[in-house]
């Protein structure tokens, strides 16, 4: 093969490198150390004197055209990869931009926020509890005797073990609160809660809000006060409060009670209350001569009901994003 053969043919070959390895591929097949063209030069000394001029020129021709070919394609190879990393990184100013949702709080917390307020403006703290509990805290101290029929009233969620259960009420907060402080009292405690129960009124997976008021002087007409004017406080309008007698061994006497659905002239229970029994106190290590309160335990959920206007309460739970974002604000 010729120089100029050889010349052209690495040329062409320099033409379709791809990528700079590549490229040095080629520079090593024909310039390197062991190249076509490096090896020719070594062997001018061999030839006759008479062609080892022209053969040379030739040979330093076809070397300064092959450099001259390799450069011009590493340059074209480096723009086309500049241009293919900017391309990749470009931004198109000119899209319409993608909204993203902030997110918001869910309508229970709001309506949870909400009625810690209105408390904390009436001297009320927040204590809180653990969702498991144990038969002490959640039945025996609250004066559920072993066996007695009003345990069958909460469908409990016992653990496998037997002994732990998952707390059906905010109760034994009160449990809690009690064996700690030294009256006087005043807390709410709200949290989640569970029973085996489930339609429009009812989840499995519910929110109670618990007040309790140890005082020297406390009053069944006190406890009916405060409810009243937290009520009205949290629906903005005077509410009508119908007080059933009810039963809960914790409380005596006990009530439950209900609240009008605007305009529909139906009757919704929201909570349960009563005066603090005796042996609640006694439990505590609370003189029952010396102190006595009122207790009560409201359905943060029905509450959020009545006040949002909604009549199934399985929506809260059901985390769809179509009905929690109307709550944004
Ligand atoms: C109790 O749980 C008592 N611990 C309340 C109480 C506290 C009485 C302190 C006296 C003193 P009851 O089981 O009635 O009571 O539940 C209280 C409220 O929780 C009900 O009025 C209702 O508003 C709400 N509630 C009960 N079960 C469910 C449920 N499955 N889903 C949603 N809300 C519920």
């Amino acid at each position: 093969m010729t120089q100029t053969e050889l010349s052209s043919q690495a040329q062409a070959e320099i033409g379709q490198a791809r990528t700079l390895d590549e490229l040095e591929a080629i520079r090593l097949k024909y310039l390197g150390r062991k190249g076509e063209i490096t090896r020719q030069l070594m062997g001018l000394r061999d030839l006759d004197p008479s062609e080892r001029k022209s053969v040379g020129a030739a040979l330093n021709q076809a070397k300064g055209a092959i450099g001259e070919a390799l450069e011009a394609r590493k340059r074209t190879l480096q723009d086309a990869a500049l241009d293919a990393a900017l391309a990749a990184q470009a931004v198109d100013v000119t899209l319409p931009g993608r909204a993203e949702f902030a997110g918001s709080l869910h309508p229970l917390t709001l309506v949870r926020e909400r009625i810690e307020t209105i408390f904390a403006g009436a001297g009320f703290g927040v204590a809180e509890g653990p969702e498991i509990e144990d038969d002490f805290h959640n039945f025996e101290a609250l004066n559920f005797p072993p066996e007695h029929p009003a345990r069958a009233m909460h469908d409990t969620f016992w653990m496998a073990d037997g002994q732990r259960l998952l707390r059906t009420h905010t109760s034994p907060v009160q449990i809690r609160v009690l064996r700690q402080a030294e009256p006087p009292v005043r807390i709410i405690a709200p949290g989640r809660v569970y029973r085996c129960d489930s339609d429009r009124t009812h989840s499995p997976m519910f929110n109670q809000i618990e007040g309790l008021y140890i005082d020297r002087e406390v009053s069944f007409a006190d406890l009916r006060h405060d409810l009243i004017a937290f009520l009205s406080a949290f629906f903005e309008r005077e509410v009508a409060l119908r007080l059933r007698p009810s039963y809960f061994p914790f409380t005596e006497p006990s009530a439950e009670f209900d609240i009008a659905f605007e305009g529909t002239g139906e009757w919704m229970e929201v909570g349960g209350c009563g005066m603090v029994h005796p042996n609640v106190l006694r439990a505590t290590g609370v003189d029952p001569q010396a102190w006595r309160g009122y207790a009560f335990g409201l359905g943060i959920d029905r509450l959020a009901m009545l006040y949002y206007g909604i009549d199934d309460l399985r929506l809260f739970f059901d985390n769809d994003l179509r009905f929690l974002r109307q709550f944004a604000h």
